[in-house]
């Protein structure tokens, strides 16, 4: 028997010996490819009872049947000390994404995160909007754990003595091997609760995995067509006529408007919220509402949670709220259904009934001194920790809810969000501002099942200000918070006519973008993604190319180096932002040929491209056989019933489908098969021209679509 196998020998003993109370979880299936295990007990109060959807079962069964994607006997959970701690194994090269909305890194592997609903506040150290504890592995599997407690990772940076893997120590002094973070080869977790439910969900591809994720979840969020048009958030105290004057402006000057976000000034008063008009800015909200829509434009509404001593929702909450105040104000028990109805109907009575279409939810996540503290109390029995967890969840639900209950479809924003929420229409958004971080968020929130905004607020220059418009066009809800700086499109003369334009190709994307949202919902493809999940750039591609240098191989830098400035918008269209003081940059391109979205010529095909760019474009690539259907550039979103024309574009010189949706745009009528999928194709005819089909709605479904022409871009 040599060292090592005595070693080895060794460690089993003392392994067996430690961990007596370790044992393999039992897997059960719940849909196909995705398993759940229970270990110890688990808590009664969850994520997924405070989101409270219902898988979509019927979808993930889609996707097929897979086997279990990672060694079984390699997962391990162990109770110890009233803690649940959890091991998934990890093998070398392997990637990890997820977590939550990081804005800073996009692979995790090598992090210690403890996951906890925050303000995001500067390092991804697990404080964060949406600290979902679900990761996805680029070798096409994901782990999600159910519970609404601070988590601590160890996402493949601690070592057992016990592993069969535990790289050798080395010696420092003369060892040039040596390295800081040895090799890890597991994902650990210490859950403070003693007991969990924990899942997996299947690929096969990492995409697949994210995909089973959002339908686990009930789907991604289908919002109505107006939410995907342009919004402007006015300053906190306009009042009426300043923010009817707004929307004149956006009308005269051929800016598209669909929804204005009015700040704290509507409410009596603030921090803490009363959830009642302020008659002075709004004497009369109901005609406000009125006048608004009659421009076509749909209000959305600011509110903190906190409920001031001068509202009258004050007395009814009583006895269902904390212990403790936030700026004054009481913390309603969103767990409890008392509290949850005494807050909706406040705002049933005072806004949705007159026809406010949404709101934006603010301060649920912290920053902590402007929340609850973890000592404080809840009657629920709830503690503050699963509460704070939570609160962003519980906010969007019964929202939602109450917006279903109308059957009318609402899309708002919210500060904080955990697993659970695909299906809620919120995006999220924070007071942080740089742009590059921006876009890393927009990256992460698809491998988390929420939706990010990069806002624009202000610029220092024309050239930073369309820089941000740019991605912000790109992105789930295109908005200028104007909250404090009163900024407008038009802001910068120098590039107004740029930023006009752009607002427009985001109004003529409705029916790409609106499409991509309903394989959000019924297939759970996050509408914008991180190129993590793309084909090719995996871990994988590398290794089958392994001998291929950097310039041979761009996929090498997909994993040597984060992407992090260059997002999948759609099935079809590749984004790469430029950032301020920017003029050219490189983008890689993978597998396949991509076209320049605004000409349509060869861009490239598996390979780093360099490109300069002015001012007015953001680059965007199409796939090959790419179908973009684009609708007139209009001021706002088409009404129900209202048909808009299409202009079908095509790229590349070979053949494409594109399955492209419809509804009536602003209820749940979709719920009940009120939808129609359109065949779209391009392919050669007869003579070798490049010809376009489309198919016909279905008899009785909706049909929307006007007059179709078609541009067959690439020469
Ligand atoms: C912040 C929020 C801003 C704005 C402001 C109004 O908390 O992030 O977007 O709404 O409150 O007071």
């Amino acid at each position: 028997m040599n060292f090592k196998t005595l070693q080895f020998l060794a460690i089993l003993l003392i392994g067996i010996t430690l961990s007596s109370n370790a044992q393999n979880p039992v897997w059960d299936i719940v849909a196909p490819g995705v398993w759940k295990a229970t270990v110890g007990t688990p808590e009664k109060y969850d994520l997924l009872k405070a989101a409270g959807v219902q898988p979509n079962v019927d979808a993930i069964t889609k996707l097929g049947k897979a086997e279990f994607p990672i060694p079984i006997k390699e997962i391990v959970a162990e109770i110890s000390d009233g803690k649940t701690l959890l091991r998934f194994p990890l093998v070398k090269e392997e990637q990890l994404y997820g977590f939550g909305l990081n804005f800073k890194t996009v692979q995790q592997r090598g992090k210690i995160l403890q996951l906890h609903v925050d303000h995001y506040g500067g390092s991804d150290n697990g404080r964060t909007h949406s600290p979902t504890p679900f990761y996805v592995s680029d070798l096409g599997y994901g782990v999600f754990v159910n519970s609404a407690r601070y988590i601590t990772v160890y996402a493949g940076t601690a070592v057992r003595k016990d592993s069969p893997n535990a790289p050798e120590p080395l010696d420092r002094n003369t060892n040039k091997k040596w390295d800081a973070q040895p090799y890890s080869d597991a994902v650990e977790m210490l859950v403070p609760a003693a007991g969990v439910e924990i899942y997996v969900f299947a690929g096969p591809t990492a995409l697949d995995a994210v995909r089973r994720f959002n339908l686990f979840n009930g789907g991604g969020c289908l919002p109505p067509r107006w939410g995907l048009g342009f919004t402007q958030r006015v300053r906190s105290l306009f009042k009426d006529s300043e923010v009817i004057a707004e929307a004149k402006a956006f009308a005269e000057k051929g800016y598209p408007l669909d929804f204005i976000g009015l700040e704290p000034g509507w409410q009596s008063k603030s921090y803490p919220c009363t959830f009642e008009w302020d008659k002075t800015r709004f004497p009369d909200p109901a005609g406000f509402v009125k006048t608004m829509r009659e421009m076509g434009i749909r209000l959305n509404l600011w509110t903190n949670p906190f409920v001031s001593p001068a509202s009258q929702l004050y007395q009814k909450l009583d006895k269902l709220v904390g212990s403790h105040t936030v700026w004054g104000g009481i913390v309603p028990d969103l767990t409890m259904p008392e509290a949850r109805k005494a807050v909706l109907d406040q705002l049933d009575k005072n806004q949705i009934s007159l026809g406010v279409s949404g709101y934006k939810i603010d301060e649920c996540d912290g920053y902590d001194r402007w929340l609850w503290p973890d000592v404080a109390k809840f009657p629920s029995g709830n503690s503050a920790e699963q509460l704070r967890q939570t609160y962003g969840l519980l906010l969007q639900k019964m929202t939602t809810d109450l917006y279903r209950e109308k059957n009318t479809r609402t899309f708002g924003l919210v500060r904080a969000s955990n697993a659970g929420g695909s299906s809620f229409p919120y995006v999220i958004y924070n007071d942080y501002y740089s742009h590059e971080d921006f876009i890393t968020a927009l990256i992460n929130s698809s491998f988390s099942g929420v939706l990010w905004t990069p806002e624009v607020r202000g610029s220092k220059t024309g050239e930073e200000w369309i820089r941000r418009m740019q991605t912000v066009c790109f992105s789930p809800m295109a908005m200028i918070n104007a909250w404090s700086d009163g900024t407008k499109p038009w802001s910068f003369p120098e590039v107004e006519k740029e930023v006009k334009e752009l607002a427009l190709l985001r109004m003529r994307l409705m029916p790409y973008f609106y499409s991509e949202f309903a394989k959000y919902h019924f297939e759970g493809t996050p509408p914008f993604r991180g190129m993590n999940l793309e084909n090719g750039f995996n871990a994988k591609a590398v290794t089958e190319l392994k001998n291929a240098n950097l310039s041979e191989n761009p996929y090498a830098e997909a994993v040597t180096k984060e992407i992090k400035n260059q997002y999948m918008a759609g099935e079809y269209l590749l984004v790469a932002p430029l950032f301020k003081g920017q003029s050219e940059r490189e983008i890689i391109l993978p597998k396949g040929n991509w076209y320049d979205f605004y000409t349509g010529k060869l861009a490239g095909n598996g390979e780093v491209i360099k490109i300069k760019c002015g001012l007015d474009k953001i680059p965007v690539f199409v796939k090959e056989g790419g179908i973009i259907p684009m609708m007139p550039p209009l001021l706002h979103a088409p009404a129900t019933g209202e048909k808009y024309d299409l202009e079908i574009r095509f790229y590349g010189n070979q053949s494409g489908k594109y399955q492209l949706y419809d509804d009536d745009g602003e209820t749940f009528d979709y719920e009940r098969g009120l939808f129609s999928w359109r065949e779209v194709s391009v392919a050669p005819d007869k003579k070798g021209k490049l010809a376009g089909s489309i198919s016909k709605a279905e008899k009785g479904k909706p049909d929307n679509i006007g007059k179709v022409s078609w541009k067959m871009m690439t020469e």
